[in-house]
């Protein structure tokens, strides 16, 4: 499970440390910074799967994902005695993403080339990467140290170079994770690399969840939903059959699905109270839909370690809320949950979860801060230095 999660100069979350539970709610109000914790998150995911460089450049790259405020927002600048302004930088430039988990922690640190002559002089840099046992980063629990492009890692009798040469644009995770010199960093890969993320799933009239498609075994829905049908099929086969048609029911009361398979080509059908036959999903409205796609999800034969949801509640009717509260709850038992959302009937429900964490983000001059927390609260987090 993982314990805290730490973002540093991503976007508004200048210095953002959340000390996590199995169950999760990240609220607040427009522009507060929700979604961008989700999408650090999705950042430290990628880094195992050796995306990072290309996924900040996908976002407009590191200038534009970089805090925009100055390094120190000072007393008299708060008290609107001086304007906000740029001070002469003391430390270097960076974007630091972080997670301690109960057995593993990992941090990176991305900055500015030092090659300025290179064509692809705004790519972003790994200048370290660190990998440590323990609640946060301390010098005696560090198992593999990369510095620029050397990485070492402990081994029995003290350290060992694992190489000299990294590449700037390759993680770590992605190049040295082998068995002998450093089973812990193979260890933290896979972990980050089953995170599972959803996010707005398409309902479109074109969306890929609407059509039929070849069936496979599927245990894990894909983000874009194509595969529904093989995912409700693999949950009546090898999940719970029965936790499937209590959602459908829990949420549409006298509904039930059927998956229909005419030459390997697989379709979800929805029985409804009161139709003569069964509508297919092309003909399904968005809300419903969506809500079928929560439920394949949610209810994967394969749970992930950690799940992470991105505002769910996203064209759903209020009232269809309390019970997408209870199917992630239920899948709370199974996989640590993150959710990300402003709609206070689903929270509400997620409250119910008896070790619900609530997450309250506010802007502050254009910084990110919790809500309610108490600094005693708060865990402890070491940044590596540069
Ligand atoms: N480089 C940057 N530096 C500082 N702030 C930034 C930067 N880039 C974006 N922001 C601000 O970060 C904020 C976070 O936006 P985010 O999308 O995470 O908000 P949200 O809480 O998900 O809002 P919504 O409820 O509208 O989806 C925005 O207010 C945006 O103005
Ligand atoms: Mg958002």
């Amino acid at each position: 499970m993982l314990t805290t999660l730490a973002i540093a100069n991503y976007r508004s979350l200048r210095n953002l440390i959340l000390p996590l539970g199995p169950m999760n709610v990240i609220t607040g109000p427009n522009g507060s910074g929700k979604s961008s914790v989700y999408r650090a998150l999705r950042l430290l995911a990628q880094t195992a799967q050796g995306r990072i460089i290309p996924a900040l450049a996908q976002e407009g790259g590191l200038q534009s994902t970089l805090w925009a405020g100055p390094e120190t927002i000072s007393r008299s600048m708060r008290q609107g005695i001086h304007a906000i302004q740029g001070t002469r930088r003391k430390e270097p430039v960076n974007l630091r993403l972080g997670f301690a988990s109960d057995t593993l922690g990992y941090l990176i640190d991305l900055g500015l080339p030092s090659n300025n002559r290179s064509a692809f002089s705004f790519d972003p840099e790994i200048k370290g990467e660190h990998i440590w046992a323990g609640p946060f980063l301390r010098r005696a629990a560090q198992l593999v140290v990369r510095e620029g492009a050397a990485v070492r890692a402990k081994g029995e009798s003290g350290w060992n170079v694992l190489t000299q040469h990294l590449a700037s644009f390759d993680s770590m995770l992605t190049q040295l994770a082998d068995p002998h010199n450093a089973p812990e960093m193979l260890q933290l890969r896979e972990k980050v690399r089953s995170w599972r993320f959803y996010d707005h799933f398409r309902t479109d009239a074109d969306a890929p969840a609407r059509l039929p498609q070849i069936g496979t075994h599927t245990p894990v829905l894909s983000d874009s939903g194509h595969d529904l049908a093989a995912a409700m099929q693999t949950i009546m086969e090898i999940g719970d059959a029965d936790a499937l048609s209590d959602a459908v029911a829990d949420a549409f009361p006298g509904a039930s699905i059927e998956v229909a398979c005419s030459e390997g080509r697989f379709e979800v059908l929805m029985h409804q109270h009161g139709l003569l036959r069964p509508l297919r999903a092309a003909e399904l409205s968005d809300g419903t839909l969506r809500y079928l796609l929560w439920i394949a999800a949610l209810l994967s034969p394969r749970p992930p370690e950690l799940l992470v949801l991105n505002e769910p509640e996203t064209s759903l009717h209020p009232d269809l809320l309390p019970a997408l509260g209870r199917l992630i709850t239920s899948a709370a038992a199974r996989s640590q949950v993150i959710v990300v959302s402003h709609a206070s009937r689903l929270i509400a429900a997620l409250s119910e979860h008896e070790e619900y964490r609530e997450f309250r983000l506010e802007k502050e001059f254009g910084e990110t801060n919790l809500q309610d927390m108490n600094e005693l609260e708060m865990p402890s987090w070491h940044w590596a230095s540069r």
